[in-house]
């Protein structure tokens, strides 16, 4: 195993060291460190953070491996300075049994650019009527924690509850995608303004609160824990807020692009910006900007949504809901944040991590720690360019958008993934 010697980085909140990585983990850190045999990473003016941990991401695989694959959307995450990612189960199979949660988590393996937690389904086929086979996945080699029908809520407050119950014997979580599915039939876009000059069937922002409302109450009854996925409303945030403040086990994620565009990118009629939930309005954006702030929205995660170009590239009414994310979040969360380092490794890195039970992840670096790091160029400003991410589809909506921040290098567990800001293999 080679060792590494990366010099003259800025770790979160320090001034510039020096970080050897040998064996898997950070061996030493320190100025002026040498190491015989190691290869040297200059990193001046560089920023070191933990390995950037996502909650939500589609691989797509089994079943849709013209869109993405384990092993692309591996490298698309590494790329993105990932070093793990949690694989939604609206895969097809789903991912509702012991046998598929070990399949994908596999792939990830084999892969090897990032670990690969897979999600279990809360119910059978995300059908919403029976619970799936939740201990089976707990217990299986995937060591299943988080169950979730994103791209489906579980709609059924029954069923909810039992979910919740049943969890809670193996401090698992239900991550809900928070849609009361009666007031978003036929939906387009944000209800709203726009939506009603474009002529297109709006998407109300109580349809997330309201399930957001209920589930918290829920979990509450229950003393179980719950996550909301995308959150993208100013009321869903006064929801949490409360909740929050009563003590519920309840922690939430925003998007990217929930964090940067608002509804009006659908005036252009370009489904590329068509996602679910749906871009809203620029009041919206500014709570949640203020929310992740707070802590009232806990992390980043990209709901990073591959689709082939057959389902993107068609008229709006028909195109599948969703955009890619892994290697573009970093960028939007420097442009949106600023280099406010401390809180980007929080919300994209410790807290994620925390959440998934990921214990070698979200760590800064530190003697004896699992070298899981991503090393960025905060100076750096690149143009998006859809033909050159890794990801097998091409749904980005910053295409020739100019984003600041470069990831250089990644590590997992000691060994490059990305250095050079390419891909190691
Ligand atoms: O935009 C979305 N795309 N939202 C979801 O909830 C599911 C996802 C997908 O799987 O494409
Ligand atoms: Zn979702």
């Amino acid at each position: 195993m080679t060792a590494y010697l990366i010099r003259n980085v800025s770790p979160v909140g320090g001034e510039p060291t020096d970080l050897l990585i040998r064996d898997g983990v950070v061996a030493e850190v320190g100025a002026g460190l040498t190491a015989d045999g190691a290869t040297v990473v200059d990193a001046t003016g560089l920023v070191a953070l933990p390995g950037l941990v996502d909650l939500h991401t589609h691989l797509r695989e089994p079943g849709r491996e013209d869109a993405e694959t384990v092993e692309s959307g591996s490298r698309a995450a590494a790329l993105g300075g990932y070093t793990a990612v949690c694989a939604m189960a609206n895969t097809s199979p789903v991912a509702d049994t012991a046998g598929v949660v070990e399949q994908v988590w596999r792939l990830g393996r084999e892969a090897g650019l990032v670990d690969v937690q897979p999600i279990g389904a809360v119910t059978v086929g995300l059908a919403g009527e029976r619970l799936a086979e939740l201990g089976a996945m707990a217990d299986s080699a995937a060591r299943v924690r988080i169950f979730s029908d994103d791209g489906h809520c579980v709609a059924d407050p029954r069923l909810m509850r039992r979910a919740l119950e049943y969890v809670k014997a193996f401090d698992g979580v239900i991550a809900q995608h928070a849609e009361e599915p009666r007031l978003t039939e036929g939906a387009q876009m944000h209800e709203g303004e726009v939506s009603t000059r474009l002529g297109l069937t709006g998407w109300p922002a109580v349809a997330e609160e309201a399930i957001i409302a209920r589930d918290v109450l829920l979990a509450e009854h229950v003393g179980s824990r719950l996550h909301v996925c995308h959150v993208s409303t100013a009321g869903s945030v006064e929801v949490l807020r409360q909740a929050k403040a009563r003590g519920v086990r309840v922690t939430a994620e925003v998007t990217p692009h929930h964090l940067l565009l608002t509804d009006q990118r659908a005036e252009s009629y370009d489904p590329v910006f068509k996602v679910n939930p749906p871009l809203r309005t620029a009041a919206d954006i500014a709570a949640l900007r203020a929310a992740l702030a707070e802590g009232v929205i806990d992390v980043i995660a990209t709901d990073h949504a591959p689709h082939a170009v057959e389902d993107k590239e068609c008229e709006w009414a028909y195109a599948r809901p969703g955009m890619l994310g892994l290697e573009t979040a970093l960028s939007v969360a420097l442009d949106v944040l600023g280099p406010r380092w401390d809180l980007i490794a929080e919300r994209m890195s410790r807290v994620p991590a925390r959440i998934a039970g990921l214990t070698g992840h979200g760590l800064d670096p530190a003697p004896g720690v699992p070298a899981n790091l991503t090393v960025v160029d905060p100076a750096a400003r690149r143009v998006i360019e859809p033909a050159e991410l890794a990801s097998r589809s091409r749904n980005t909506p910053y295409a020739r958008m100019t984003l600041p921040g470069r990831i250089v290098a990644t590590f997992l567990r000691g060994e490059p993934t990305v250095l050079d800001g390419k891909a190691v293999k």
